[in-house]
């Protein structure tokens, strides 16, 4: 069973703990949008990787209205996620972090309305398919660049208020937005979902922020190109070897080394490779490794292009 508590300082635990419940959120968590979106496993097989995760002692399931595919199924992951939870019996010690504020027409497409009333009655119908009263995290997908930031951060305040969600959560954020968004939650704001991992290193400015606003940073899409970083030689692929473990594996311990709030969130559609993943959290990186995997995606993230680069050059 992984060690779900790691590196979890005092002052942070308080974000990761469940308001209801006492719960543990824990620092990593399934991603579910590709149980849902296009190109998902059939029902069987997407209720089966929820339950590895759960069972591999995962407390913490992102998901969102938006994570469907055709128009008719809005709330897909959500209704699957509240079936396996139902199923299981041990809702309260699973956190489902949900998000609103994106639309798909059901032709591919992405849209997003933050507008108040409309993520309002989202959050009623989340709350629905996932069989709550109060939706323990909730969160807006991404800011309306035609809503003003403030009055969809509001509409979240609202939804406190009014026992809808427990807590709040932004993503797709800046560090000004996260200020922002600080200013009228307080401690109703617990966490910040922005991309980031080896390959897309420009949210760890705002991972910096949450750290010290004492929020939690969930990094989606956490293994970034994983073709890019498969198929050169860098460090990562390197340490992967060292370690003998899986490079999904060794991309997340990475992740948790660079300290406490880091949360990722890995997405599957197969009970093997969450269970890979989960395994990260018992994956303890030598410091000078950490550190060396840093400068590399960090300060030195070009390399990855040149090594491309010089492949190139030798084709
Ligand atoms: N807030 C936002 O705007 C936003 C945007 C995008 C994503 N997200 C969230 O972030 C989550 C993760 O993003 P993502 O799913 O796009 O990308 P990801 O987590 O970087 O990649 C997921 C893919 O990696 C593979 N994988 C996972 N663990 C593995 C392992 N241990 N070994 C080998 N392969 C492994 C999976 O393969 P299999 O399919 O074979 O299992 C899956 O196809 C999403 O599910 C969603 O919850 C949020």
């Amino acid at each position: 069973m992984p060690n779900v508590e790691k590196g979890i300082g005092m002052m942070w635990g308080s974000a990761q703990r469940f308001a209801k419940s006492g719960g543990f959120v824990g620092n990593l968590g399934l991603g579910g949008m590709r149980l849902s979106i296009e190109g998902r496993p059939d029902a069987d097989r997407a209720k089966a990787t929820i339950n590895a995760a759960l069972d591999a002692g995962l407390t913490l399931v992102d998901t969102a209205d938006a994570y469907h595919a055709g128009a008719q199924d809005r709330g897909h992951n959500e209704t699957l996620i509240g079936d396996v939870l139902a199923a299981r019996g041990d809702a309260d010690r699973v956190l489902v972090a949900t998000k609103g504020g994106k639309v798909r027409p059901g032709d591919g497409r992405w849209l997003i309305d933050g507008r108040p009333d409309h993520l309002k009655s989202a959050a009623r119908e989340s709350a629905r398919r996932l069989r709550c009263e109060s939706i323990g995290l909730y969160q807006l997908h991404a800011p309306d660049p035609g809503v003003p930031f403030a009055e969809s951060i509001g509409a979240l305040k609202d939804m406190v208020d009014d026992g809808l969600i427990e807590r709040a959560g932004i993503s797709n954020v800046s560090v000004a937005e996260i200020g922002v968004a600080h200013g009228i939650l307080g401690p109703l704001l617990v966490s910040v979902q922005n991309e980031f991992s080896p390959t897309a290193v420009d949210g760890f400015g705002t991972f910096k922020k949450s750290q010290q606003l004492g929020l939690m940073f969930m990094a989606w899409r956490p293994f970034g190109d994983q073709q890019k970083i498969a198929s050169t030689d860098n460090p990562f692929v390197e340490m992967a070897r060292k370690y003998g473990v899986s490079l999904h594996r060794l991309i997340l311990a990475w992740e948790l080394s660079l300290g406490v709030g880091m949360v990722p969130i890995p997405g599957a559609t197969r009970t093997e490779t969450i269970r890979d993943s989960a395994a990260a959290l018992n994956l303890e990186l030598d410091s000078l490794d950490a550190e060396r995997l840093a400068n590399y995606a960090l300060f030195g993230d070009t390399a990855l292009d040149e090594n491309l680069r010089k492949d190139e050059v030798n084709a």
